[in-house]
């Protein structure tokens, strides 16, 4: 287990030491764990094929790390104390010794159902034990899980299950979310007509809504279990064999499925989670994350687990039955650690401070922010109303192809500014460029942020396509990774993200590419063209402005936005619905047919004045009519 820094002194000696010679640094952090056998080499990369391997000849199993050690060490320690979306229904305490068994009976279930090591594995679940448990499954057996967050359409899952050639999906019958019952399993059914390579289906009863079960296909969890052989010899797995597939959306094309390996996701997902959150034993963390995005997979499943934490995992949305719910939450079992993103701290905050003020939060010792920049006013009514003044504010900078948080204070050692994100993680070599590519010195300085070096963690690839990785990550700038977002440096060295400087929107944390959207919207019969801008939203961070050319029709337009936001759901899923639509007769286009989204971003935000220079548009006319209709 990995030993977290106390002090900022050590964090400054440990940040020159992982520097002056990183491979030492990261064999001291590698060598607390359990390896079948020791690697041979620790880092082998260049970031121009891109090629990057650690602990290369190490042989593991990240399972063993999580529970047969804590099961012999702590088994009877809550490893994960389940709660439920309802209130009144009593959740699940699960310790440590019954994680190992669970997951060793149902890693008997893959295995019978013929699943082999490097088999892809689609998981489409709710927020239930039986998701974690089906993650760490995969892992045990050396199946590769690929997570989908199960608010997506049946057609985003069958895209992604067909991208990654999976021969199994594990889902539910439905699920609760709030007041509402969701059929899960009627959905990956839908998506399954488009898929040929699943031959597995397992089902956890949830809701207990009937639903069609496919004879040869589809198994029910508890029917399957009850004749299950446990896997207690956990396979033996390749430190660079991949571990999951999470897919994410880019400025271009379809999500792409980024890539993570064991070894190195292994060490430094512990290594990020004891260091940032500084949990100690008998502490109580809460993600709130889903363990569909990259959040839940490194500071839900594995990070706290690979440390021994005990946490709380939530089925339910923080406004059901109240907007007190996570508050209650933390109360019922004394959360010392609560790690949630901006977007539900500035929905929350709008319910008032009455919903707040029913509840002790005296157990809060760390509180935690992640997914987006988190602007002032909420990073103060966080440090007042819910960590009384009393609890330091870790806000993690990080991305799914980063794997683990990278530019974070350490709780209670660095100290803090509201909305910077302030210094980077020892092994994190962070650089600011100009859009040449020239390396910006020194402070206070402002550029995209890029990082020079590799860390354990990082993209090793995307799936089936590395060229796309390469493009993607690698060749903006040579020999740097390239993160997409843009980035300050102030005059004490501290880092504060300005956010996306690509064609990615960040919605409530949630990431989406504006051509994935548009391709969404294009669908729509009518449409002829459209161009989406985010533009800020109070709540959600950034909302979806999507400018739509329609064909002639009889509709009207609320007919046609209604229709269009019908095609967006089908395509991705009700997350990715648009906030506004103005239909327009054309788009502000360059001689050459580019789309001006400057003009249009400007738009979006109210600011009708300050459009810049028009002169070189093929129909300045049509910034008129846009500023005109502007909603
Ligand atoms: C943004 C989520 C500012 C950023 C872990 C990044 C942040 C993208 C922060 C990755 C933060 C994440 N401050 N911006 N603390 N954390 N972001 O892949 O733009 O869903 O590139 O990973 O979220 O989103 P992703």
């Amino acid at each position: 287990m990995i030993k977290a820094i106390q002090s900022f002194d050590e964090y400054t000696r440990a940040y020159a030491a992982s520097i002056a010679d990183p491979e030492k640094y990261w064999d001291d952090q590698a060598a607390q764990f359990i390896w079948k056998k020791k690697w041979d080499k620790t880092l082998e990369w260049n970031f121009s094929d891109p090629d990057v391997k650690w602990f290369i000849g190490g042989k593991l199993n990240i399972t063993e790390n999580i529970l047969d050690r804590h099961a012999t060490k702590t088994p009877d320690k809550v490893a994960i104390h389940w709660e439920s979306n309802n209130p009144d229904e009593a959740g699940k305490d699960i310790t440590y010794k019954q994680l190992y068994e669970q997951v060793c009976v149902f890693a008997g279930v893959l295995k019978q159902k013929g699943i082999k090591k490097g088999d892809r594995v689609c998981i489409y679940m709710p927020m239930i034990p039986e998701l974690a448990i089906a993650v760490l499954a995969c892992a045990r057996i050396g199946a590769i899980h690929s997570v989908i967050f199960a608010g997506f359409s049946a057609s985003a899952v069958a895209d992604r299950v067909n991208d990654a050639k999976a021969v199994a999906v594990l889902t539910s019958d439905g699920s609760f979310r709030g007041t509402k019952s969701i059929a899960v399993k009627a959905l990956i059914d839908e998506a399954l007509q488009q898929c040929e390579t699943v031959k597995t289906v397992l089902v956890a009863k949830r809701t207990g809504d009937a639903v069609a079960m496919k004879d040869g296909r589809d198994y029910w969890w508890d029917e399957a279990i009850a004749g299950a052989t446990p896997v207690y010899e956990a396979e033996e797995m390749d430190s660079e064999d991949p571990l999951f597939i999470l897919y994410t959306s880019g400025s271009t094309g379809k999500p792409k499925g980024v890539v993570h390996t064991i070894g190195g996701y292994m060490v430094y997902t512990a290594f990020s989670f004891a260091n940032v959150f500084q949990y100690n034993e008998g502490d109580v963390y809460f993600c709130t994350a889903d363990i569909g995005w990259i959040t839940g997979h490194s500071y839900l499943v594995y990070g706290p687990l690979l440390q021994g934490a005990t946490q709380v995992m939530f089925e339910g949305i923080p406004t059901y039955p109240d907007a007190g719910r996570f508050w209650s939450i933390i109360d019922k079992y004394a959360v010392t650690h609560f790690y949630t993103a901006p977007t539900a701290i500035r929905s929350l905050m709008s319910f008032g401070d009455t919903m707040v003020e029913k509840y002790s939060l005296k157990s809060l010792k760390v509180l935690g922010s992640v997914g987006e920049p988190i602007n002032e006013e909420a990073w103060h009514w966080f440090n007042e109303h819910i960590g009384k003044k009393n609890c330091p504010i870790v806000d993690t900078w990080w991305q799914t192809e980063t794997g683990g948080i990278l530019i974070s204070p350490l709780a209670s050692i660095t100290p803090l500014v509201p909305s910077y994100a302030t210094l980077p993680l020892p092994g994190v070599q962070p650089v600011l460029v100009d859009a040449n590519g020239t390396v910006l010195e020194g402070n206070n300085v402002e550029g995209n942020l890029c990082m020079k070096f590799p860390w354990p963690s990082i993209i090793r690839t995307t799936y089936g396509d590395h060229e796309r990785c390469k493009q993607t990550y690698f060749s903006t700038y040579p020999n740097l990774y390239f993160t997409g977002d843009g980035c300050k440096r102030d005059e004490k060295g501290y880092y504060r993200i300005m956010g996306r400087v690509d064609d990615v929107i960040n919605v409530s944390g949630h990431r989406f590419g504006t051509a994935e959207i548009e391709s969404a919207i294009n669908e729509q019969a009518d449409v002829i063209e459209s161009a989406v801008v985010g533009y800020p939203h109070e709540v959600k961070g950034q909302g979806i402005y999507a400018y739509v050319i329609c064909d002639k029709t009889d509709k009207n337009e609320d007919q046609l936005r209604k229709e269009i936001l019908d095609s967006i759901v089908k395509l991705i899923g009700p997350i990715a619905k648009p906030d506004k639509i103005q239909i327009v007769t054309g788009l502000p286009k360059t001689r050459s047919g580019k789309i001006m989204r400057r003009i249009l971003r400007k738009v979006a935000e109210g600011d009708l004045n300050n459009l810049g220079d028009t002169s070189t548009l093929l129909d300045p006319e049509i910034v008129e009519e846009i500023k005109k209709g502007a909603l």
